[in-house]
């Protein structure tokens, strides 16, 4: 009986550590696989075509791994779920338009960044157009991202309204709930082209960040061998052809 119990202890114990531990690049090149987990609601960076998941940074992470020789599978998730996750080893990587930042570089490590952007005001009114014009205004924005950070810093805003989804801090916008949406430059700039009718003014940009995907914290191995990778897209001419696709412009980092 007690050799019983502290096997089950040392076996419990033991399946703890394999869980926590993410997979080694070696581990992954075994396996023949790695498993990469977006959300698919961040038109144009990851999205749903249909039933098919696309979109800039899919396309670009799908090169990356051809390069690597591995097969790629997705996993679609709740934008809030997709960084803890490396830590628990259910996925190897993330691509989901993540700004590099401090608080988030404690808790993963990223790769090198596969495009610059940032963090731009939408609202209905032209006359609400920069920071201090978020004064006493209500604005919407995901939950977990750089934008609300951003917003959040800003003295004198009325309210900041969190949404799980983007689509739906925009919808917030459309049906005038908010005064303003703060979200993607380029999210921003296919949502006015795409709904001509909802009259979206593009104002200022925020702030600016650098976009990279994310590994589990000190996976270096995995994220050296993604950026070898993914150096060879951005030689081939490949990163360029999908970045002219979706921007009509390359918006590498420089
Ligand atoms: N760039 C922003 C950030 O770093 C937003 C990312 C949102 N991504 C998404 N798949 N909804 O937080």
């Amino acid at each position: 009986m007690k050799f019983f119990k502290s096997a089950v202890v040392t076996a419990v114990a033991l399946c703890a550590a394999l869980a926590v531990q993410a997979r080694t690049l070696d581990e992954i090149k075994k396996d023949g696989k790695i498993i990469v987990a977006t959300e698919g609601q961040f038109a144009p960076f990851n999205f749903f075509e249909g039933t098919k998941l696309t979109g800039f940074e899919v396309e670009v992470a799908e090169l990356v791994v051809k390069k690597m020789g591995l097969k790629l599978e997705w996993k679609t998730l709740g934008f809030d779920a997709l960084l803890t996750g490396l830590g628990q080893s259910r996925w190897d990587a993330v691509i989901a338009s993540h700004g590099v930042t401090e608080e988030r570089s404690k808790a993963v490590t990223f790769a090198n960044p596969h495009y610059c952007s940032g963090g731009i005001i939408v609202a209905m009114d032209a006359k609400i157009r920069n920071a201090k014009d978020l004064t006493g205004k209500v604005v919407a924005v995901q939950t977990g991202t750089s934008y609300l950070e951003n917003v959040q810093k800003l003295t004198g805003v009325k309210e900041v309204k969190n949404f799980p989804q983007d689509t739906d801090a925009q919808r917030a916008l459309i049906s005038k709930r908010v005064d303003a949406w703060v979200s993607d430059k380029f999210v921003a700039k296919e949502a006015a082209a795409k709904n001509a009718k909802a009259g979206f003014k593009l104002g200022d940009m925020l702030f600016i960040e650098r976009i990279a995907p994310a590994m589990a914290k000190g996976n270096t191995g995995l994220a050296d061998a993604w950026n070898k990778a993914f150096a060879e897209v951005l030689a081939d001419g490949t990163y360029a052809a999908v970045s002219k696709k979706y921007f009509n412009e390359d918006v590498r980092c420089n």
